[in-house]
């Protein structure tokens, strides 16, 4: 389903640190601010400054990017003005076991951010893309450190289609794509959703770091849209589809094929299917 969006097409907004840090109810992330109107990738720069020391919390955030990654090595298209665009170093620590259930988690917090923005009910594609009314609103790129067998450091990139109209995606994605300003048929303040999709992964990063895998699952599969339904998914060799039945322990999918074997699968994407699409495989 598309709204009609408002007539207003444009309003200049530029993310500034004042703006930002003005209001801004958190303790750590985004009190320190990396802010660029162009840069290759937020993830690449703030993978550097983690190298380099940057303390957890560190935000860094562009107007555009020329070089966005998305998961699996794709790009994430990037135009300037209208989206957020931001990568956040996380020093958790513990076990790299847990570096999916930290996906999920963050997947979680920053949709029900947007939900809360908006409005609308937003659901989760496994493993971390953000679906209002059924298209892709956000997606989250976590990349991970690990030193001596403990995570060393987290990049937490973070993409959300704010105001992006239709015109602007290329055509082969307007059936699958969308943003929330498309969907909600408002104009939505950058400024305000980043506030608060920091201020939610704060509050759930720190109950996370105290709390058992469970209840990051449990929260994670009420928003979920990808289990119970039938799903493709391909890696180098095989190509599967099944029933998405549920998640490991680390957050993993386990599928299960019409002859009840089943497959997990920890990196692949998975494509939604409908049954009859399924037929064949
Ligand atoms: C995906 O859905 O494939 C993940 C997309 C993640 C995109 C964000 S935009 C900010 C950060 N910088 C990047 O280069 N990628 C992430």
């Amino acid at each position: 389903m598309t709204s009609q969006v408002s007539s207003r097409t444009f309003r200049p907004q530029p993310l500034t640190p004042d703006a930002i840090r003005s209001g801004l109810k958190t303790e750590r992330l985004g009190q320190m601010l990396h802010i660029y109107d162009k840069i290759g990738s937020t993830n690449t720069a703030a993978h550097s400054l983690a190298e380099r020391g940057a303390p957890e919390g560190t935000v860094v955030l562009a107007n555009t990017q020329t070089r966005g990654r998305g998961r699996m090595g794709r790009r994430w298209i990037s135009p300037p003005d209208v989206n957020l665009y931001f990568s956040i170093i996380l020093r958790p620590g513990g076990d790299p076991r847990r570096v999916g259930l930290w996906t999920l988690a963050a997947a979680n917090a920053v949709a029900q951010a947007v939900e809360q923005t908006v409005n609308l009910p937003t659901r989760l594609k496994w493993p971390n893309d953000l679906l209002i009314h059924h298209k892709k609103v956000a997606g989250l790129l976590l990349e991970s450190v690990v030193q001596k067998g403990r995570i060393r450091f987290l990049v937490l990139g973070i993409g959300v289609n704010v105001n992006l109209l239709y015109n602007a995606l290329p055509k082969t994605l307007r059936a699958s794509v969308s943003s929330l300003r498309q969907e909600s048929g408002h104009w939505v303040d950058r400024v305000q959703l980043l506030q608060r999709i920091l201020e939610t992964l704060e509050i759930q990063y720190r109950s996370f770091q105290a709390e058992p895998a469970g209840t990051v699952l449990k929260a994670y599969i009420a928003r979920s849209e990808t289990l119970g339904r039938s799903v493709r998914v391909q890696d180098q060799d095989h190509k599967w589809t099944g029933i998405a039945e549920g998640l490991t322990p680390e957050g993993a999918l386990i599928l299960v094929r019409s002859d009840r074997r089943e497959v997990v699968v920890r990196f692949d994407d998975v494509v939604h299917v409908r049954p009859s699409d399924a037929a064949g495989d």
